[in-house]
């Protein structure tokens, strides 16, 4: 009898979830509110956020974010330009951090002599600020 009431409790729960999440507002993301196979307007370029001495990571193992803009910069089979600066024969002379050993490791955990291709579509962690306004608040604390 008690599971049966929790499982209709459950039900009355998901239903009033649902009721209550159609009624907020609705979310759009930057694209507005336009369909997959359509295309929206262009939206317009925000100014990338440029942070002297990198932005603070908030939580740990958090890929740092990119302190400057990458506009120019160009990840293709063929060519990776973060790697012009970041690269382990640039990074001196371009004053730019190297990536941390764990980026020359497969996932095995073998070493390799360039970045792990594990690790090469580097803006599937990393990603670079602007400034515009959020489109979600929240309240979360480092
Ligand atoms: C023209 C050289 C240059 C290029 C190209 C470049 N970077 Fe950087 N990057 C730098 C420099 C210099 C810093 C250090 C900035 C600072 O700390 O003030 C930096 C900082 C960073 C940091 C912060 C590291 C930390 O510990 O906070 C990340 C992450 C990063 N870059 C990722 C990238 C990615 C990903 C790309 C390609 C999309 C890229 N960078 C392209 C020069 C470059
Ligand atoms: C699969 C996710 C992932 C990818 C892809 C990735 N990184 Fe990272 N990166 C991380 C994480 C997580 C950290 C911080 C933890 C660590 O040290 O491994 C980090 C740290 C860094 C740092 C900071 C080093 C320091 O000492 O502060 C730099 C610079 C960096 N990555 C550059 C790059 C570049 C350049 C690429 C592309 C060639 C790249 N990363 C690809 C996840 C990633």
């Amino acid at each position: 009898m008690k599971k049966i009431r929790l499982a209709l409790s459950c039900g009355l729960l998901a239903v009033a979830l649902q009721t209550s999440a159609l009624q907020a507002d609705p979310l759009y993301s930057l694209r507005g509110n336009v369909d997959v196979d359509e295309l929206s307007e262009m939206i317009p370029n925000r100014r990338s956020m440029a942070v002297d001495g990198g932005i603070e990571v908030t939580f740990e193992e958090q890929p740092p974010m990119i302190p400057h803009a990458i506009d120019k910069t160009r990840i293709t089979l063929n060519e990776n330009s973060c790697l012009s600066c970041h690269g382990k024969a640039y990074s001196k002379t371009e004053n730019a951090v190297e990536p941390p050993k764990s980026h020359y490791r497969t996932r095995e955990g073998d070493k390799t002599k360039q970045i792990s291709t594990g690790r090469y579509f580097c803006t599937q962690c990393h990603v670079p600020q602007a400034y515009t306004e959020a489109l979600v608040n929240n309240d979360f604390k480092n």
